[in-house]
């Protein structure tokens, strides 16, 4: 099971300290299998870099540009530059970006050059509150993956993190068989389209200690990208904690 943290824009170097109890908590799991990845702001992957040294905590940053190296993009990063200094993964693809004109086309360019700077993609889907009520939801998954994934060869790189669009951040979360039946949709696509043999999948979308023992049921699902719950330590905590104990 895969726990990710999305700190999105909130977090200063005073933060970093509520990673002492993840920390903790990680040593005193070692044997369970689970993954934390944190996913702070840029200016705070130096500093969890070296704080999550010599622990089972992996680091992440929330975006990149899809230029690989370096180039004259003012305010941008580059993938290489996220693993250089210490990234493993990176979120593409979140509904927060999309809505501000991210196209499928570019997150298609950034996970190509995110793979082949060796990173990991926690790549994102999901519909909004009118598709799901005029019932498009599979055909905008269908079309989000198979236009973000287009001539990517790593595929077993990509975690997919189903989040519907009107579930981040407002707590309400999809009832347990629709959500049931959407991650088995993705599964699917990604086996029968890409041939994904082991397709993995989260899911996001205010995800919070209550709520995850109802979505724990839910056997197709890999793991849960938390945002907001994801900043209180002890939130985290207990999200996993409910998940693998
Ligand atoms: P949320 O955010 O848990 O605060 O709803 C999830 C996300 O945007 O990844």
């Amino acid at each position: 099971m895969y726990f990710i943290a999305n700190w999105k824009m909130y977090g200063d170097l005073k933060s970093i300290k509520s990673l002492n109890k993840v920390i903790k908590f990680t040593r005193l799991n070692k044997r369970k299998k689970f993954k934390i990845i944190y996913c702070p702001p840029y200016t705070l992957l130096d500093s969890f870099s070296k704080k999550i040294k010599k622990t089972k905590i992996e680091l992440g940053a929330q975006n990149c540009h899809f230029e690989i190296s370096n180039g004259p993009f003012t305010g941008s990063i580059s993938p290489t530059m996220l693993k250089k200094i210490g990234s493993n993964y990176v979120i593409i693809g979140h509904s927060e970006n999309r809505s501000t004109g991210e196209t499928n086309a570019e997150v298609n360019k950034k996970i190509k050059s995110s793979i082949k700077s060796n990173l990991k993609v926690i790549f994102c889907i999901g519909e909004t509150l009118i598709e799901k009520r005029k019932k498009l939801t599979n055909k905008i998954l269908y079309k989000q993956i198979l236009k973000g994934l287009y001539k990517i060869k790593n595929l077993n790189k990509i975690l997919v993190a189903y989040e519907p669009i009107w579930s981040i951040g407002t707590g309400v979360i999809p009832k347990i068989d629709d959500l049931d039946k959407n991650v088995t949709f993705i599964k699917n696509v990604l086996k029968k389209h890409l041939k994904v043999k082991n397709p993995k999948v989260l899911y996001g979308g205010s995800v919070n200690p209550k709520n995850v023992e109802n979505l724990v049921s839910i056997k197709a699902i890999d793991g849960f990208l938390v945002g907001g719950a994801s900043q209180k330590a002890k939130n985290f905590i207990d999200i996993v904690k409910k998940t693998i104990i």
